[in-house]
Parts: C-alpha cells; sequence; structure tokens
C-alpha cells in the first residue's frame, strides 16, 4: 500500500474512533458544558423556540412516510412582519444537504428565509428529510441498530418524502395546491419526484429552485468532490464495520466545527475560508454571527449511501439512480446501468434562481437542467457575481438578491 492510500485508508477509522471517544465526553458531561464554553446563545433551541423568540407564529407537525419514516415538519403561521390576511396556497421550503429546516432560520429575522418569507405573508411549511436530526425516526426501525434505515439517497427524498410533506399540508390546509421552495438538494429532489409520480405534478402552483443540485459532473468545490469520493470509496468498509450515518449533528465533524466556530476570531477567519472553499468565496456576505451559529446546526446527518450517490454525481455526466455496479443494478433496475431520471417528464411550472460564483452546483450544470425541462419559467442569475451556494441559506444579503424575485412568482402563483 502506498503512503497516500494508507492515509486515505487511516482517515475514516480514525474519525471513527474520535467521533467514540467525544461520544463518551458529551454523555457525561452533556449540555452543562455547552453553555459553560460560550455557545452562541441561541444555538441550543430548536425551531419553533427560535422562531417564537423573535415574535414568529410556529407550530410543529408529524409526517409518516409511506415506507414508516417519521419526519418533523414546522410550520410559520404568521409572520412577525404580516400586516395583512395570509395568501393561499400555502408554501413549501425544503432544505439542502446535510441541513434542516434551522438552516433557514439561522440567518436571523433579517435575512433567514423562513423570516423574510412569513413575512411577506405566507403559510410557511418547512419539512425534514429522512436522516437529519429532525427525521431520525421510524415506526419499525431504529436508527441506531437497524442498517436497513439508512438504506435511502435521493430517490427516496423525492420519492417519499416530499410527496407525505406535500399531502400533509395539503390535507391539513385543505388545500388542492402548495407553492414549492427547494434549496439545492431540495431543488433536484422536486425533480426526481415530478418524473417518478407524475400524479404530483398537478398539487404544485410554481416551483422555485434555488441552486438545485442534480447531477455535479462541473462542480468546482474541491472539497465538495473529496468529500463525498472517499464516501463512494469506503461506502463497502464502512457497510462492513456497520457505520451507516454520514456526518450527523453530535458527530465528531459537527461537534469540532462547533466547537471552533464559536470563537469569533476563529468564526471570521478559518471557518469562513472553510466555507468559501466548500461553497464559493463571497467576501462580507455572511455575519461572523451566522457562521458562529450555522455550525451548531450543520452537519445535521444523513445516510453513507447518499454520500455515495453524491460520490457518483460528481464523477458522472447523468442525473441518475444509485449505482449498484452492473450486477446488482440487473436486480434492481433490470438493466446494467442506472437509468436517468426523466426530466421531459417534470411538466410543472418551474423557476430557477442561482449564482455565478456557486462552486457546488456550478453554473454548467444548473444550464444542463434548465436545457432539459420542459415548463422553464425563467432561468434567473442573481445580480450579485459572487452568489455562492451558501449564500442562499446564511447570506446577509437574501432580501436584496434573491427575496425579490422569490416573492414575484409567490405573488404571480398565490391568490
Ligand atoms: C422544541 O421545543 C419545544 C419547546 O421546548 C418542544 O415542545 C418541542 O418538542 C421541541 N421540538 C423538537 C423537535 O425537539
Ligand atoms: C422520457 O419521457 C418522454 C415523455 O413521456 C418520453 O417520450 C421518453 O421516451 C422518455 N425517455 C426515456 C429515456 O424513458
Amino acid at each position: 500500500m502506498s503512503p497516500i492510500t494508507n492515509e486515505i485508508f487511516i482517515l475514516p477509522l480514525s474519525l471513527i474512533m474520535f467521533k467514540n471517544i467525544l461520544g463518551d465526553i458529551e454523555a457525561g458531561v452533556g449540555k452543562p458544558l455547552k453553555f459553560n464554553l460560550m455557545y452562541p446563545s441561541m444555538s441550543s433551541l430548536n425551531f419553533t423556540e427560535l422562531a417564537t423568540r423573535h415574535g414568529y407564529v410556529s407550530e410543529q407537525h408529524t409526517v409518516i412516510t409511506e415506507d414508516g419514516y417519521i419526519l418533523t415538519m414546522f410550520r410559520i403561521t404568521k409572520g412577525r412582519h404580516c400586516r395583512r390576511p395570509i395568501r393561499k396556497p400555502p408554501v413549501l421550503l425544503m432544505h439542502g444537504l446535510l441541513m434542516s429546516s434551522d438552516s433557514f432560520l439561522d440567518s436571523g429575522p433579517n435575512a433567514g428565509l423562513g423570516y423574510l418569507i412569513s413575512d411577506l405573508c405566507y403559510d410557511l411549511w418547512l419539512p425534514n428529510i429522512r436522516g437529519n436530526y429532525y427525521s431520525r425516526r421510524h415506526i419499525n426501525l431504529d436508527p441506531d441498530v437497524d442498517k436497513d434505515f439508512w438504506d435511502f439517497s435521493n430517490l427516496e427524498f423525492g420519492y417519499y418524502d416530499i410527496p407525505a410533506s406535500i399531502d400533509y399540508i395539503l390535507r391539513h390546509t385543505k388545500s388542492t395546491k402548495l407553492n414549492y421552495i427547494g434549496f439545492s438538494q431540495g431543488g433536484g429532489t422536486f425533480v426526481i419526484m415530478n418524473s417518478k409520480r407524475p400524479e404530483y405534478m398537478k398539487k404544485t402552483g410554481v416551483a422555485i429552485l434555488l441552486a438545485p443540485g442534480t447531477k455535479h459532473t462541473y462542480t468546482r468545490s474541491t472539497l465538495f468532490r473529496l468529500l463525498c469520493e472517499t464516501y463512494l470509496l469506503y461506502f463497502p468498509l464502512l457497510t462492513d464495520i456497520g457505520e451507516y450515518e454520514a456526518l450527523p449533528l453530535g458527530g465528531i465533524v459537527q461537534k469540532l466545527s462547533a466547537f471552533l466556530c464559536k470563537d469569533t476570531i476563529i468564526a471570521s477567519s478559518g471557518c469562513r475560508l472553510a466555507l468559501g472553499l466548500l461553497y464559493g468565496p463571497h467576501p462580507g456576505s455572511m455575519e461572523t454571527e451566522t457562521v458562529k451559529v450555522l455550525f451548531q446546526h450543520f452537519p445535521a446527518g444523513t445516510s453513507v449511501k447518499n454520500m455515495a450517490w453524491y460520490g457518483q454525481s460528481v464523477n458522472i455526466d447523468a442525473f441518475q439512480n444509485f449505482d449498484y455496479g452492473a450486477i446488482k443494478n440487473l436486480q434492481v433496475y433490470g438493466s446494467v446501468q442506472p437509468p436517468a431520471f426523466n426530466l421531459s417528464l417534470v411538466e410543472v411550472p418551474i423557476v430557477i434562481i442561482h449564482g455565478r460564483n456557486d462552486f457546488l452546483a456550478s453554473p454548467a450544470d444548473i444550464e444542463w437542467l434548465a436545457s432539459k425541462l420542459p415548463n422553464l419559467l425563467e432561468d434567473f442569475y442573481v445580480e450579485e457575481p459572487l452568489w455562492n451556494h451558501f449564500d442562499v441559506t446564511y447570506s446577509r444579503l437574501t432580501s436584496k438578491y434573491i427575496l425579490p424575485k422569490i416573492s414575484e412568482y409567490l405573488k404571480k402563483y398565490s391568490h
């Protein structure tokens, strides 16, 4: 084995060891430690607690998918600055990879899309995808024990989680339609849903996809590429040793990031640099306070299989189902190659909003998506040339650069 292979081999194993050690520390010390070490004061609050603290009226709901996953969905029924009746239909706002609904609150009431869209008087629903810290439950399976719990990737989000969330919202509000906003993975999985389950097409008025993630062939984020390729490479090994969960809240990566980035100096230097490397540099866009807070909720956890799917998506020029290798593909799909998602079936009116400096969902991949969608209303580039991937959730400038376009289309498709 060459030294480099050796290092790659040791890295995940040492992470797992560290994870266990840190787990022990946490188990012994718990919350008081967090308080004494001066984490951002709001960081331990959950979605409803945070929203309430800022004067927003919110609710917590439980959604059960056809295949038994128990998802937590939040709702903001009325914005603090909403001075008129709530508009109809309801709006669903879906988070991205390794995130949760909290990501839309982390930059605070002046910039978080959860707050801003509520302030425009929409009935706003924020689901959480299976596997993150709000949706780590199942009617039969125990995520800590059953490996079947973690047998999912983007396909299952699109096939089960989004439809279940949509049906719940429509039932609960007695609406026939809603408008959909999805960030990154939340955009790609919406497209998957519509290509696989055409009956959901008529349930969406307009879909606004913010930097949607489909194929990642032209991603410029070396760090993202390395991360998910490592998961792809070690997918069989991790499966063998019983590690099915990737980057959970409370795991080594999140705990270390949260611990380091709560310090103002480190947050404004090292943590900023790391975020720039991952998603594209945009100086001055993110408040230091947001950098400190976001790592209390990010990464939020997913399956190793989902990370491996991203590892495949950076190395092929197609938006397709999970590749199990020829033999298992034949069993699962009836073909040697995994089938691509058929985008010409997606007839929902779609608006894409994205940035030129997005390292992750690169303009080339998004142009490809735009060219395949049969009912694209607009492919909108944010005016600011440095607009990047994380700006959607964490920039202080969302109300200037993306909210007006979101508002324009929501209004057009509301009454
Ligand atoms: C959030 O906090 C509220 C109030 O403490 C609690 O009732 C609720 O169960 C919490 N929700 C989650 C998902 O932890
Ligand atoms: C995709 O859907 C279109 C429209 O129904 C159909 O004409 C086409 O054959 C499909 N493509 C594949 C590869 O299945």
